[in-house]
C-alpha cells in the first residue's frame, strides 16, 4: 500500500496521542494599525469594523478548507491541513489570502490588513484539559514565523516563508522580497508575495511536462495507442484510469496526448473543492476557447453550448430533473458535434473531484461515442469508485511500477548520483510511485538540502511525503 492509502486513512481521524507530528500551514492575519484605530475611532466602531474582517475571513478561510482556531481582537490564526489533512494546504492557504484581500477591497468600511503564512512540521498538541480547553496547540517554527511575516508584510499584502512558496509555486505567481530578519529566527528568512492564481490548466500542465524519459508502462501505452487509432477511424470509445496520486496516470495520457497527429484536444481539469459547481471543468475550459479563440470550431461550440444552458436554465416550464437531463444532453451533444469535423481526444483529468453533472455528461458520451471519432482518457484515484458510475468506460487500472522501473526511474533522474544504498533506501520507500520516487531522488541528490540529513530522516517516522518535503525545503532554506 502507498504511503498516500495510509496517509489517506488517517485524514479524518483526530491524533491518537498527544504530540501526534503533522505538517500544517498557519495563517495569521490581522488589521494593520489596530493601536492608531483605537486612538481615533469610537470602540464601538472599531469593533463594527474589526467584525466586517473577522467575519469575511471566518467564511473565505473555511470554505477554503482551513479552519479558524482563534481571533484574538485585531487578527486571526486558521490552521490548513488540519483536522482533515489535505494534499494542498499550503496552496489552500495562499488562495484565502488572497481572496480574503480580495474581499476587503470590496467591504466599504472595512479595515487595512496583512497576512502571513507559514509551513511546517509541527507538534499538536491536545491541551483539552487545560484552561483554554479543547484547543489543539501547534508547536514549531510555523506558528511564529506566520506571526514575523504577517507583521513584516505590507499593507493589504501577504508574505509566504521558503517551504509554503516551493509548494504551490506552480499555482502562483509570486513577487521575491528582500530577505528578512524577523524576531524569534537567527538566521534571514526567505519569503514571498503571492499576487495571483494562474489558471487551473497551466498549472496541470506542469505536472504533465516532464523533461525525463517514460519508464516501463509499454502495455498501458500501447492500449492507448491502439484505442486512439481506432477512434480515427471512428471507432471511438472511453477509458478510465485509475491509480493512486502520484503513479503516473496523467504521464501515460500526455504520452499519447503528444503523438496524436492532427486532431483536437480538449483538456478537462478537475479541481478539489469544485464538486458543488455544475460543470465547472467543461465551463472553464470553454471559457478559455472563447476567450483565445484560436480555434474558431471550439468557441464557437462554447457559444452554442452557453446559450442552450441559458435558455434551458431559463425555461420555467421545466421540472429540474427534466432541465437537469436537458443540460445533460446539450453539452455532450456539443462534444458530439465537435467530433464530426475532426478526431476528437478528450482528457478529462482527475475526475474524483468532478461534479455530478460532469460525470452525468461523461456517461452520456461513453454510452454514445461507438461509431463517432472521439477517444475519452478520464483519471481518477480508485477511491471514488467511478467504475460503476462510468460503466461504459473500460477500465486501466494503473499499480504502482515494479523494483526494476524504480531503479531505473532514480537512475534517469540522476544519473550516477547515489550509492547503492540510498537507491535501495529510496525504493524502499517509494513503494513504486513514481513522484516518490522523483522526489526522494531530488532530496537525496542535492548535496545542499540532504547535508547529512538523509540518515535522519529515514530513522524518524516520516508519515508522508508533504512532510518529507517540508523537511527537503527547510532545510534547503536554512542553508
Ligand atoms: N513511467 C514513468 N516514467 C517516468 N516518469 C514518470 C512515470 N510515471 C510517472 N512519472 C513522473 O512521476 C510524476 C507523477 O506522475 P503523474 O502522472 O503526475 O501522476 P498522477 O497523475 O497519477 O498523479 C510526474 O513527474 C511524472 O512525470
Ligand atoms: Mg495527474
Amino acid at each position: 500500500m502507498s504511503l498516500f492509502g495510509k496517509r489517506a486513512e488517517k485524514s479524518v481521524s483526530l491524533p491518537e496521542d498527544p504530540g501526534e507530528r503533522r505538517q500544517l500551514t498557519v495563517l495569521f492575519y490581522d488589521v494593520v494599525g489596530s493601536t492608531s484605530l483605537v486612538d481615533s475611532n469610537d470602540p464601538e466602531e472599531l469593533r463594527a469594523a474589526l467584525n466586517l474582517i473577522h467575519v469575511a475571513a471566518r467564511s473565505i478561510l473555511s470554505e477554503h478548507g482551513g479552519s479558524l482556531e482563534q481571533i484574538m481582537g485585531d487578527g486571526g490564526i486558521a490552521h490548513f491541513g488540519y483536522p482533515v489533512s489535505s494534499e494542498d494546504a499550503a496552496l489552500s492557504a495562499v488562495q484565502s489570502a488572497l481572496a480574503l484581500l480580495d474581499a476587503r477591497s470590496g467591504i466599504s468600511g472595512a479595515p487595512n490588513i496583512h497576512i502571513g503564512i507559514a509551513t511546517g512540521v509541527v507538534v499538536l498538541s491536545d491541551d483539552t484539559g487545560s484552561a483554554v480547553g479543547g484547543r489543539l496547540g501547534a508547536i514549531g517554527a510555523a506558528p511564529n514565523l506566520a506571526a514575523r511575516l504577517e507583521s513584516a508584510s505590507g499593507v493589504n499584502q501577504v508574505l509566504v516563508n521558503q517551504s509554503t512558496y516551493a509548494m504551490t509555486c506552480r499555482a502562483i505567481d509570486y513577487q521575491p522580497v528582500d530577505d528578512l530578519n524577523l524576531k524569534g529566527f537567527p538566521d534571514v528568512t526567505r519569503a514571498w508575495r503571492p499576487v495571483a492564481m494562474r489558471p487551473a490548466e497551466s498549472r496541470f500542465q506542469r505536472d504533465r511536462d516532464s523533461s525525463s524519459p517514460l519508464i516501463g508502462r509499454v502495455d498501458e501505452v500501447a492500449q492507448l495507442r491502439a484505442a486512439w487509432a481506432r477512434a480515427r477511424k471512428g471507432d471511438g470509445s472511453a477509458i478510465l484510469i485509475e491509480g493512486e496520486p502520484g503513479v503516473g496516470k496523467s504521464r501515460i495520457v500526455s504520452e499519447l496526448a503528444n503523438h496524436v497527429g492532427e486532431c483536437r484536444t480538449i483538456l478537462l481539469q478537475c479541481q478539489p473543492r469544485t464538486q458543488g459547481e455544475a460543470l465547472s471543468s467543461i465551463i472553464r475550459m470553454y471559457d478559455r476557447a472563447h476567450e483565445e479563440a484560436g480555434d474558431p470550431a471550439l468557441a464557437n461550440a462554447a457559444v452554442r453550448t452557453a446559450e442552450r444552458i441559458g435558455a434551458l436554465e431559463d425555461d420555467i416550464s421545466l421540472g429540474p430533473e427534466t432541465r437537469r437531463t436537458a443540460i445533460v444532453n446539450a453539452v455532450a451533444d456539443g462534444f458530439l458535434g465537435l467530433a464530426e469535423a475532426q478526431p476528437l481526444l478528450m482528457l478529462a483529468e482527475d475526475l474524483h473531484w468532478a461534479d455530478e453533472v460532469t460525470l452525468a455528461v461523461l456517461r452520456r458520451l461513453g454510452r454514445d461515442i461507438g461509431g463517432r471519432s472521439i477517444l475519452i482518457l478520464a483519471t481518477s484515484r480508485p477511491e471514488a469508485n467511478l467504475n460503476g458510475e462510468l460503466a461504459a468506460f473500460s477500465d486501466l487500472s494503473l499499480s504502482p511500477v515494479g523494483a526494476k522501473e524504480a531503479y531505473a526511474l532514480i537512475e534517469a533522474a540522476a544519473p550516477g548520483a547515489l550509492t547503492q544504498a540510498t537507491c535501495d533506501w529510496i525504493v524502499k520507500k517509494a513503494d513504486g510511485n513514481p513522484l516518490f520516487l522523483l522526489e526522494l531522488t531530488a532530496y537525496a541528490s542535492d548535496p545542499e538540502a540532504a547535508n547529512g540529513h538523509l540518515t535522519d530522516i529515514s530513522g524518524a517516522n516520516v508519515m508522508s511525503l508533504r512532510d518529507l518535503l517540508a523537511t527537503r525545503l527547510e532545510s534547503a532554506g536554512r542553508a
